[in-house]
């Protein structure tokens, strides 16, 4: 899907955003919107604000201006932070299972922003909800796994546990960070491949930060770029240049020019416009 055919609603808005975090510009952002259905990777080097993106939409950070507008609601309000949480999942890098807890409790855990908070404390939950887990695991290939402990399972067994959980939220929105940087190269594809199989039977908006570009391309339909916390690319995987990934890992293009004068101006621009932000320091500078 190119950047001018997204047919989905807008479900994440953001409009000026910056985010400051000590002395550091963490995210600086005009404008920003993804649309129902897309599958956007974020690519960017380390510290150029991905996660920070995430937290954000997640309302797990508040920007220091602008707006961020995420199903229609401000992700951050505490009115609507209880809603916000179930319709966002996240999936983190360090996946945030319950290690002593089987697979089936982590995933049933997926399932409490919709139960009643006193009978999930006491680890009963409705019969259609053990079922639907049970659906999952089939799914994300768990399956005769549900009563292990998770401290038991292999790298790539405790991520598709915390895909699991995320499917079971029912969420409109996942935002996976990094979601699978502890596997080996081959287990990542599988694992990234399962993901978007079982996002896209849901017609989920899915967010996935990874470092890989090539492998991002296999999956995503929208790239977006960060470099010290600016949207520097935002289109199709198939625009995205090697010029664009130097500007996007290295946080400035090459001494060389590309012989593109409107795309060399923009990469001028943008790293002059980021320069001229009075007391703040870039992040990566
Ligand atoms: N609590 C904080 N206080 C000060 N600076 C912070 C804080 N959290 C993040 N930062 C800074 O904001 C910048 C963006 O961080 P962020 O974690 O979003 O980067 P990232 O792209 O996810 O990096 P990585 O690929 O290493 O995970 C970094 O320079 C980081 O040091
Ligand atoms: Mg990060």
């Amino acid at each position: 899907m190119s950047v001018s055919d997204r047919s989905g609603q807008p479900v994440i808005e953001l409009e000026d955003v910056h985010v400051v975090l000590g002395s550091n510009l963490a995210l600086d952002i005009e404008a920003l919107e993804i649309c129902a259905g897309e599958r956007v990777f974020v690519l960017g080097h380390s510290g150029s604000g991905k996660t920070t993106l995430s937290r954000l939409i997640k309302g797990r950070t508040r920007p220091s201006t602008g707006r961020v507008t995420v199903l229609g609601h401000d992700p951050a309000a505490p009115e609507s932070r209880r809603r916000h949480r179930r319709r966002v999942a996240m999936i983190d890098q360090e996946y945030h299972l319950v290690p002593r807890l089987s697979v089936a409790e982590n995933v049933l855990h997926g399932c409490l922003g919709r139960v009643s908070p006193w009978t999930s404390l006491l680890g009963w939950y409705p019969a259609a909800e053990h079922a639907k887990a049970g659906a999952i695991l089939e799914e994300v290939e768990l399956a005769g796994m549900e009563n292990r402990r998770v401290e038991t399972l292999s790298g790539g067994q405790r991520q598709r546990t915390a895909i699991a959980r995320a499917l079971m939220q029912d969420a409109d929105v996942i935002l996976a960070d990094e979601p699978v940087s502890a596997l080996d190269p081959e287990l990542a594809e599988d694992a990234l491949e399962l993901m978007v199989e079982c996002v896209a039977r849901r017609n989920v908006t899915l967010l996935v930060n990874l470092h890989q570009p090539d492998l991002a391309a296999r999956f995503a339909s929208r790239f977006i770029g960060l470099a010290n916390g600016k949207l520097v690319y935002d289109g199709p995987p198939s625009g995205f240049t090697e010029r664009d990934a130097e500007l996007v890992y290295r946080g400035k293009p090459s001494e060389k020019p590309t012989g593109d004068s409107r795309q060399d101006d923009r990469l001028a621009q943008d790293l002059e416009a980021a320069d001229r932000r009075p007391g703040l320091h870039l992040v990566g500078d």
